[in-house]
């Protein structure tokens, strides 16, 4: 027998996209190897542009947004979940290109679910929300990375806000020492209270530069990208090449760069690559002049910035 429920679901008309609250069955669902009954769902900032079309975060119409939602399975075929277990989604496309959580009954592929702990009820999940689950990506980000509390102060930014204000208390209670830095100052006892050792004032952080100055943070886990500042046509990355000495044989160049290209493939490596947020070059950008080709086309990219900006290396 095929369940109704209630939803909200979002379309497109001639004049815009249009709401409506509306009985479906699970026929309308999208597939996916697990059903769940929704008990809770979040208004995500995503959600608040989706329902009010203020920005095209739907991808595909007609679509039941809710980025999250949490409740228990009805039915699964998933190896590892279960009827009856309860289970939180976070993201994955849902409410964007996926059936989301507004409304009674979601499918999705239940390797997007994380099941909830048993100390835990769906509503405390979802209290959370994909801010404290953000919150939480980014503290495990700066773990991964090797941050440890006695490395020193981490620096939250937007401490105020949803993700930040999460950050700061699952920090702190890690034992971290957190800066943070807010534009609201009278929300200083609320950011104390959620640990935070000490408050700076954003503007701080804003201003000119300055290249080779002190380390003052150990992290900083939930930065604004430049696009996010303001900045929106600049690629600034990080990359990382193997020098020879000069008039190094070419066999032996060869040798070893034929060792390095190789290393690319060890899943291991790949899987290190991919956890510190790298990407290793496809098999044919691995030669010795795909990399002079690149340091050269990096130079010519900086060095005017970097003449025009007056930036010169510490001591020259
Ligand atoms: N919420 C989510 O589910 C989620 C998921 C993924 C990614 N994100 C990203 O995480 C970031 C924070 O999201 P949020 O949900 O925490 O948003 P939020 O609740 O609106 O908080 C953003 C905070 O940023 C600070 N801020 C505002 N204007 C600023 C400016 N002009 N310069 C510097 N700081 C400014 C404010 O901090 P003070 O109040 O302390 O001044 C504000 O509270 C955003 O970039 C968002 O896209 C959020």
């Amino acid at each position: 027998m095929s369940r109704q429920f209630r939803a909200i679901e979002i379309s497109k008309t001639d004049k815009g996209q249009k709401l409506d609250f509306v009985t479906l069955n699970e026929t309308n669902l999208m597939p996916g190897d697990v059903t769940v009954a929704v008990e809770h769902s979040t208004v995500n900032y995503k959600d608040g542009l989706a329902v009010t079309g203020k920005a095209p975060i739907i991808r595909q119409f007609p679509l039941i947004p809710g980025v999250d939602f949490a409740g228990t399975v009805v039915e699964s075929s998933h190896r590892l979940i279960k009827a009856g277990d309860k289970v939180v989604l976070n993201g994955w496309g849902v409410g964007e290109s996926h059936h989301g959580g507004y409304a009674g009954l979601a499918r999705v592929k239940g390797d997007w679910l994380v099941p909830v702990p048993d100390n835990m009820t769906t509503a405390e999940t979802m209290a959370i929300g994909t801010a404290g689950y953000t919150a939480m990506l980014c503290v495990v980000a700066l773990e991964r990375q090797g941050v440890r509390p006695e490395d020193g102060d981490i620096l939250v930014t937007g401490a105020a806000g949803g993700v930040g204000s999460i950050a700061i208390a699952i920090l702190a209670k890690l034992g971290y020492r957190v800066t943070a830095s807010t534009g609201r100052p009278e929300e200083e006892a609320f950011l104390r209270g959620l640990g935070a050792s000490e408050i700076i004032d954003r503007k701080e952080l804003s201003g000119p530069v300055k290249p080779l100055a002190k380390t003052r943070w150990a992290g900083a886990p939930e930065v604004p990208t430049f696009a996010e500042g303001g900045v929106s046509d600049l690629e600034l990355l990080f990359w990382h090449g193997l020098w020879a000495p000069k008039n190094t044989p070419k066999p032996i160049v060869a040798k070893i760069n034929d060792a390095v290209a190789k290393a690319f493939d060890d899943d291991w490596v790949k899987k290190r690559f991919g956890e510190l947020g790298h990407t290793i070059p496809p098999p044919g950008q691995r030669t010795p002049q795909a990399l002079y080709d690149h340091h050269k086309a990096e130079i010519d990219k900086w060095w005017p910035i970097m003449k025009a900006a007056g930036i010169k290396p510490k001591g020259s």
